[in-house]
């Protein structure tokens, strides 16, 4: 834990799990987006309050690490839903139907993508090839549970999936 953060506290609760990162990283040459990274992967996403912690651990100034974290397509900066909806675009998706599942997906949830729903459960992600391309179209939905593949999607099987979700969320 750092001694003192860039909320003023003597002892900052709430990037305590960075700390580690930060003691590893903080002072190489070139690792912003290394840090950026396990960031994201600690809270689903980059706040301002974060990017203010890496720039008191790093010397970066918080003005450089949001230009970073804003040109990079991988970092997200608004916090995403428990279920991370990831839609497959690549190729053989692409020919099987995805753009119909997206458009299905979108509709039942009523947010495009990128977008997370009001109640905070789903974010929809549309994605290159998740790599099981012989079960084109596929999804993959993310969540502290772990990731579930979802393949040979269709309009009905998609929804029915959600609405399994939501019921058991
Ligand atoms: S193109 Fe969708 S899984 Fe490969």
């Amino acid at each position: 834990m750092r001694e003192k953060c860039c909320c003023g506290t003597e002892k900052c609760e709430e990037f305590k799990e960075l700390d580690s990162v930060l003691d590893k990283y903080a002072k190489v040459p070139g690792s912003l987006i290394t840090i950026l990274q396990k960031a994201q992967d600690l809270y689903g996403y980059i706040s301002i309050d974060a990017m203010n912690y890496i720039s008191d651990a790093t010397g970066i100034k918080t003005a450089k690490i949001y230009g970073v974290a804003t040109f990079y397509a991988q970092f997200r900066l608004q916090p995403i839903g428990k279920y991370l909806v990831m839609l497959c675009q690549g190729t053989a998706c692409h020919v099987n139907g995805s753009e119909m599942i997206a458009e299905s997906v979108s509709e039942y949830l009523g947010i495009g993508d990128g977008e997370t729903t009001e109640d905070g459960l789903f974010t929809i992600n549309n994605v290159a090839c998740l790599g099981c391309c012989s079960l084109a179209p596929v999804m993959m939905i993310k969540s502290a549970n772990g990731d579930e593949t979802y393949g040979n999607l269709t309009k009905d099987s998609v929804r029915k999936i959600l609405s399994e979700i939501k019921e058991r969320a």
